[in-house]
């Protein structure tokens, strides 16, 4: 059976980089038998110049005909100045919501060839293997009401609202669970449970759920203080479970452990494990159509995608595999050059990587 993709190259440095994961899906069809049909639509500014909505009715069609989505990424400056509805942004944040993909897995991983590209010590970062868990569809990103309102005395007030249903940590922390058990068995859940009630429902729900996962050690820790030991001691964690907003700062922080933000896939997976998949970077706006981005986090979320949706974990293997061989060979694009390597630009990147995965 053949799997159905959804590619939505978006805006920014989007076009040029999901064009080098096209190839690598190419080469896994032409040589591994990959049966695979690919469908493109249109998400965020560029679909609003296209169509006049960051998520027009027909994307959000083909991402829910699909098996997979692969996204770019969306945003750039001259899209700012649009009404909030209109803005790149709800592109994504409608696919998120509208397809349920409420578990967001962001790996955190520090590939030993590139040690030298943290701003971090080596030995404090060398070996680093987190994985975020990240509440994707509630929190604050989603709670209702929210807005901004004139105040009795003339004064302008914005408003936002951090809800979470016992249901919706529920799931959150099973997925969570779930991948500990697969990894080191540890789980750190993460909130603000001193502060926000919130969090002290959060952490109730949470603390339940561990007594069915007995073989997973579990802890909890407050947000700021994970922000600390995450740039003190990172390798004191495995998975990390926690909120949309908590969620979103840290996995930055995480990242940038590794050095480049430009390595870094992710997946956001609904209950059945659908999923959508991209690069953690944004659009780059300052280096769109140079020709210069980093590929490599988009090649990674096609690993993910045929790990994760496509049941494909031997294909994963090989274009990790092919990922860390092109390492190994000193190529660099230019986020991640040090001394002795060779820069290369996005298409020569990809080139290597393709030729990586061709069979003997
Ligand atoms: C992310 C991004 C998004 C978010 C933005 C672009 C809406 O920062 O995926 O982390 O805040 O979730
Ligand atoms: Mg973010």
């Amino acid at each position: 059976m053949s799997h159905k993709v959804a590619i939505l190259p978006g805006d920014g440095i989007g076009p040029e980089i999901i064009a080098e994961a096209v190839r690598v899906l190419d080469i896994l069809s032409a040589e591994y038998g990959l049966a695979v049909e690919i469908e493109q639509a249109d998400v965020g500014g560029t679909a609003y110049d296209a169509q006049g909505q960051p998520l027009p009715d027909s994307t959000l069609q083909v991402a829910r005909e699909a098996d997979a989505v692969l996204l770019g990424s969306v945003g750039g400056p001259q899209w700012e100045s649009l009404d909030r509805p209109l803005r790149p942004e709800q592109g994504l944040l409608g696919l998120r919501a509208e397809l349920s993909l409420f578990s967001n897995l962001r790996p955190a991983i520090l590939y030993p060839q590139l040690v030298d590209a943290s701003t971090l010590k080596p030995e404090v970062v060398s070996g680093l293997d987190i994985m975020i868990v990240r509440e994707l569809t509630g929190g604050i990103y989603f709670g209702q009401p929210r807005g901004v309102r004139t105040l009795d005395n003339g004064e302008q007030q914005g408003f936002n609202t951090l809800v979470y249903a016992e249901s919706e940590i529920e799931r959150i922390g099973r997925s969570a669970f779930e991948i500990a058990r697969k990894r080191d068995g540890r789980l750190c859940s993460v909130d603000k449970a001193n502060v926000l009630e919130v969090s002290e429902l959060w952490r109730q729900v949470i603390t339940r759920l561990a007594e069915e996962y007995s073989d997973v050690e579990l802890s909890h820790m407050y947000v700021d203080n994970a922000a600390m030991q995450l740039v003190r001691e990172p390798k004191q964690f495995d998975v990390m479970v926690t909120g949309n907003m908590f969620g979103d700062i840290l996995s930055d922080a995480a990242a940038m452990l590794t050095g480049s933000i430009g390595m870094l896939p992710s997946a956001s997976l609904d209950r059945d494990g659908k999923g959508m998949y991209e690069p953690i970077h944004g659009s780059a706006p300052d280096i769109a159509g140079q020709g210069v981005a980093n590929p490599l986090a988009t090649v990674l979320s096609v690993s993910m995608m045929l790990r994760y949706s496509l049941d494909e974990a031997a294909l994963a293997d090989r274009v990790d595999a092919a990922v860390g061989s092109v390492l190994d060979s000193g190529l660099r694009t230019a986020d991640i050059a040090s001394a002795n390597t060779q820069t290369v630009g996005t298409r020569e990147m990809g080139d290597a990587v393709v030729a990586a995965l061709q069979p003997e």
